[in-house]
């Protein structure tokens, strides 16, 4: 008997390299005959900055006090992962930590909160809580070192043959009509007409993975779409191995998030609608007053064994101040499809949305990007007549 014919691999445009773009790139590109390329305009290994949130994450996973059941589900479902990929011995436990972790609440939580599933969780006795503290726990956390993730996942996508290219996509209907091309170095340089028209090739599906930049993308133009501004102070202090996360009142809350590489993010600010591209000086120092009246072990050993730290013992271990826009969304993480219609062939072609993750895009990325293929599966097989799809619970 022959082997069959291998199939033409199906064409997928993947708009976004931040976490979310790149874990659903990685997983439909390490399926059979799928050829992904990514088109973003920041890419993983750019310097930080505002356009790009995935760099300024804590980055922690927690399960949050919430109703929402789409989210209950990502949240849970990328915990499974994370935890089996931060496991001891693990190729990729080294993107990790599993720090101590310790909560205190002002307001109680649900009795389904699903933050009682952490390894290790106990309640906090109360006489340990923080003063006006309600309610608080420990149990063992997982730290996520964003920098060296981003680049695995980035690695793991280029080693499986997937194509990255820079470009500010304006318009969607550009990717749905030319594809990834139109961004390349040769089509800058060529016409259609000296390339008999070859220099484009329309993809089969695109997933929009652009975080708050749904907002503005031409065709999308989420108006739910909006920015939480977090600002945080990354320090070197290889001696801190546990995380606090504090809530002292809303919309303020302290954490002390350990990374693998002995970094410590201290965070942080949550400012809705709030735009603005750099560190705040004020915010900042305020950020390292109570994240050091929270976690005195913030300061270096030899200046504690002799006296009380200040906010300058600290100063001399920063090692980078920034902040991030939240990519929040109302009403939540959008999972669907919509159809367009190409205009070169009248061809309709199915765009998978997976963006809104507000402040949760790395806890909530593999179950999302799970949910993206299945969307883009249903899509592409042949029986499924163009409609509208949602995720599934
Ligand atoms: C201070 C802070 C702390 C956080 N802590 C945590 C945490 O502990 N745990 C957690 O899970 N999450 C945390 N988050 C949230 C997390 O960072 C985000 O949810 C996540 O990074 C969103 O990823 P994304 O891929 O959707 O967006 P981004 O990382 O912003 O990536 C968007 C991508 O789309 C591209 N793009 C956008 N528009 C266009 C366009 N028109 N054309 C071409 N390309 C385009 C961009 O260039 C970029 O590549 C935190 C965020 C902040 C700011
Ligand atoms: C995948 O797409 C890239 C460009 O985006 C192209 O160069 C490559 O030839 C394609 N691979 C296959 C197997 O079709
Ligand atoms: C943190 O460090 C302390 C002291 O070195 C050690 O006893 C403890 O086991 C460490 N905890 C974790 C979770 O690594
Ligand atoms: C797409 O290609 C056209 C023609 O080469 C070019 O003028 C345009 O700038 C390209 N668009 C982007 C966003 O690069
Ligand atoms: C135009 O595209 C062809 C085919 O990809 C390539 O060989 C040629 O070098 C390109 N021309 C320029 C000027 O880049
Ligand atoms: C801290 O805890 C609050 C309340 O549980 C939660 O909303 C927040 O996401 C947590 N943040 C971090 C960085 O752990």
């Amino acid at each position: 008997m022959f082997a069959e014919p291998r199939e033409k691999p199906k064409e997928i445009v993947v708009l976004g390299a931040g976490v979310v773009g790149l874990t659903t790139a990685v997983l439909i590109q390490e399926k059979a005959n799928y050829n992904v390329t990514i088109v973003a305009d920041v890419l993983p290994t750019d310097p930080h900055n505002i356009r790009y949130t995935s760099h300024w994450a804590g980055a922690i996973h927690v399960f949050n006090d919430i109703t929402n059941q789409l989210h209950r589900e990502l949240e849970r479902g990328t915990f499974y992962k994370l935890w089996e990929m931060s496991e001891p011995d693990a190729p990729t436990e080294q993107y990790f930590l599993r720090p101590d972790q310790t909560e205190h609440w002002y307001e109680k939580r649900r009795e389904d909160d699903q933050l009682r599933n952490m390894p290790n969780y106990k309640p906090l006795a109360s006489d340990a809580l923080y003063p006006k503290a309600v309610e608080g726990a420990t149990f063992t956390g997982l730290t996520i070192d964003t920098e060296r993730y981003l680049h695995y996942l980035q690695s793991r996508f280029l080693a499986a043959g997937g194509s990255m290219v820079r470009g500010f996509v304006q318009h969607i209907n550009e990717v749905i009509e030319g594809g990834a091309s139109n961004f390349s170095s040769v089509r800058a340089a060529n016409t259609t007409l000296a390339m008999g028209g070859k220099v484009t090739s329309p993809p089969d599906a695109v997933i929009v993975c652009t975080g708050l930049g749904s907002r503005s993308l031409g065709g999308v133009e989420d108006s739910n779409m909006y920015p939480i501004r977090g600002q945080t102070v990354v320090v070197r202090a290889p001696w801190v191995n546990f995380s606090r996360n504090v809530t002292r009142y809303e919309p303020e809350i302290t954490y002390i998030i350990p990374r693998r590489s002995g970094d410590i993010v201290v965070g942080g600010s949550r400012e809705d609608n709030d735009w603005y591209p750099v560190p705040r000086f004020k915010t900042s120092r305020e950020i390292l007053e109570l994240g050091l009246a929270v976690c005195p072990e913030l300061a270096p050993p030899e200046v504690r064994a002799v006296r009380e730290p200040t906010v300058e013992d600290v100063l001399p271990l920063i090692v980078e101040e920034g902040c991030g826009l939240r990519p929040e969304r109302k009403g939540g993480v959008r999972l669907e499809v919509e159809w367009f219609t190409r205009r070169s062939d009248n061809v309709k072609v199915p765009v998978v949305h997976n963006y809104g993750h507000g402040g949760y895009g790395f806890m909530m990325s593999w179950a999302s990007a799970e949910n993206a293929v299945r969307l883009l599966e249903g899509a592409l097989s042949p029986t499924e007549a163009p409609k509208m799809l949602k995720a599934k619970l």
